[in-house]
């Protein structure tokens, strides 16, 4: 089976925002870390962890086709935030713009009646909802608990609760 060029380079420039997303995401851990947020950095440790994972999924998918994927190079990522909420907008920002790509590169795949990748893509469009809506109740609770130093002290508890739900999901 065969796909086109315009899939593939579609497919290699999605392996190179996953990267991206997982280094950006590795950044947000250490500086979470560094700045006190425990909760917040193994919560993006495990998301960076998740994107990599992300990352390979598409490699698999392009050599077991006979495609060979490209590892990219990273940007370096942002490593300074003002607050706990601007790291989750961020998040929220960047997971938004990966969703564009891959409704992007399942419209090339009905197009071109690509119908495994079509499949194949169907995972990560039902993970972007999944990410997207867990980013958006996160960034919600600043404006339900609030954002003094104990609201933040909460939502920091609430991440480290999530950090630890999705390690055991992926286990
Ligand atoms: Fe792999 Fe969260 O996008």
């Amino acid at each position: 089976m065969k796909i086109s060029k315009t899939m593939q380079s579609a497919l290699n420039n999605q392996i190179s925002l996953e990267a991206n997303a997982s280094n950006s995401y590795l950044a947000m851990a250490s500086w979470c870390e560094f700045t006190g947020y425990e909760g917040g950095a193994s919560f993006f440790y495990a998301q960076s962890d998740e994107e990599r994972t992300h990352m390979l999924k598409i490699v698999h998918y392009l050599n077991n086709l006979g495609v060979a994927a490209v590892i990219p190079a990273t940007k370096i990522p942002a490593s300074n935030y003002k607050s706990l909420e601007s790291v989750l907008k961020t998040a929220l920002s960047s997971e938004q713009a990966v969703t564009s790509a891959i409704h992007k590169m399942v419209e090339i795949a009905q197009k071109e009646r690509d119908h495994s990748t079509y499949a194949f893509l169907e995972w990560f469009v039902n993970e972007q909802v999944q990410e997207e809506a867990k980013f958006e109740t996160l960034i919600q609770k600043f404006e339900l608990i609030g954002r003094d130093k104990l609201a933040i002290n909460e939502i920091d508890k609430i991440l480290a609760a999530d950090a630890t739900v999705s390690a055991d999901t992926a286990a």
